[in-house]
């Protein structure tokens, strides 16, 4: 069914749903009131990670089609820097070995500076998706090497996961003047260096729950050495005060390592469901459950022939269906939000891109994916739209006139 299909038999859902006076909107339908799975995004953002470190923001046609030439560059303030790989070479693709370098919450845009150990707000404009402000100061962080962001738009937090020789997450509040202060490092013992050296045993990603109530930090392991990756999970206190404290995030929380799961890199938090989709660079995707204390299990895995490492994942709201890329193979895996396990073939890129090295960060809006390959140094920086109803890609660009490099890292869209 095509997205038009879906729109009209959504409007006789709402009508329906007006008429028994349901008290919850559908599901389908986003807190403005668009049917998500066929709202085009406006706008993606991805760091340079370049030493000048930048957001660079690419509009999106209506067609759901990016438009490098109206793309423009903005400043962080702050320093990029790539981690090391296993020869001490600085990385890239792959230059922070996270996902979610960026986040967006509402119409403010995070994005860290590994290199200055701190985290940049900017405001995107209203009326132009691709003009953004800094707001107040970069925030400098009480820990080393921040290579992943979340934000709560509902409890007006940010928190980042910070993967050098002080190793950890941190949070502070924020609104419409700034970063306010940064709170103690809740540390990971991880013994990394900074840079760090990996991509085994660094933190991978912070991101909040669906509901905004807990923070998750998914840190790898290192299966060589026994070191067991895991999940984080910190409640948000305080979500209902009005009058004294503010909400913010517990400085303790829980750990799990779920069964099967070794090296947990990106995650999504599934609609409608307590549940999260991981991927596991050492054999590709899996469906956790989290309990009320915080502790994840393993519900499904699915296992990838021939992967490479399977890192980053988008969920489209069209197929509702994770998408899952790997640095090192030209392709996205469909896979199941029920039990990860594989959904038709792999939608392999290589011919329409003329040979991507493989992808990174993705995004998904509408029925568009928008997956980067930020290049080797010998092949440009460049993205590839793929339609996920059809499985077809739709467009490659390179974004090298942008400034971004193989040590581009993190994505987010505005929807
Ligand atoms: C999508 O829209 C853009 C801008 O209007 C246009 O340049 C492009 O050709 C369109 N792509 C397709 C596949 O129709
Ligand atoms: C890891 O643990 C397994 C099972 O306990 C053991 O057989 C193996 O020797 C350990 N490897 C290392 C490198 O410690
Ligand atoms: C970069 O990737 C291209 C295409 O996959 C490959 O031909 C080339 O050898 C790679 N270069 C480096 C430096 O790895």
């Amino acid at each position: 069914m095509n997205c038009y299909g879906r729109l009209s038999l959504l409007a006789l859902a709402s009508v329906a749903s007006i008429a028994s006076a349901r008290p919850s909107a559908p599901a389908h339908l986003d807190s403005r009131g668009n049917n998500e799975a066929c709202t085009n995004g406006k706008a993606i953002y991805i760091t340079s990670n370049t030493a000048q470190n930048a957001v660079v923001a690419l509009p999106i046609a209506q067609n759901g089609s990016l438009l490098v030439a109206n793309g423009a560059s903005t400043a962080t303030g702050g320093t990029g820097q790539s981690a090391v790989d296993s020869t001490g070479a600085d990385a890239g693709p792959d230059s922070l070995f996270s996902q979610s370098a960026i986040a967006i919450a509402g119409n403010y845009l995070f994005a860290v500076n590994p290199g200055s150990n701190s985290v940049t707000m900017l405001a995107i404009d209203a009326q132009d998706a691709t003009k953004l402000t800094v707001v107040g100061s970069s925030a400098t962080l009480p820990g080393e090497f921040p290579n992943t962001v979340a934000a709560s738009d509902k409890y007006k937090i940010v928190c980042v996961g910070l993967t050098g020789a002080k190793a950890g997450v941190a949070c502070a509040p924020y609104s419409s003047s700034g970063i306010g202060a940064v709170d103690a490092l809740r540390p990971f013992n991880l013994g990394q260096t900074t840079p760090p050296a990996g991509p085994l045993n660094t933190v991978s990603q912070v991101f909040f729950s669906g509901d905004e109530t807990t923070l998750y930090a998914t840190v790898k392991g290192n299966p060589a050495v026994n070191n067991t990756g895991f999940l984080a999970a910190f409640p948000v206190q305080n979500t209902r005060s009005s009058c004294h404290a503010a909400a913010s995030v517990a400085s303790t929380g829980v750990t799990s390592s779920p069964s099967g799961t070794a090296v947990l890199f990106g995650s999504n938090t599934i609609k409608g469901s307590t549940n999260l989709f991981v991927t596991d660079a050492s054999f590709g995707g899996a469906v956790l459950s989290v309990d009320s204390a915080g502790k994840a299990s393993t519900v499904g895995k699915g296992v990838i022939d021939g992967q490479a490492a399977t890192c980053w994942v988008a969920i489209s709201p069209a197929t509702n269906t994770a998408f899952v890329t790997d640095v090192g193979v030209d392709r996205l895996i469909e896979m199941s939000l029920t039990d990860a396990s594989i959904q038709g073939s792999p939608i392999d890129l290589s011919t329409f891109t003329g040979g991507d090295p493989g992808l990174t960060d993705l995004r998904a809006a509408g029925s568009f994916v928008y997956a980067l390959s930020p290049g080797n140094g010998t092949t440009d920086a460049a993205i590839t739209v793929v339609n996920t109803l059809t499985k077809q890609p739709v467009q490659h660009v390179s974004v090298a006139s942008l400034g971004l490099t193989k040590s581009a890292q993190g994505m987010a869209i505005l929807v």
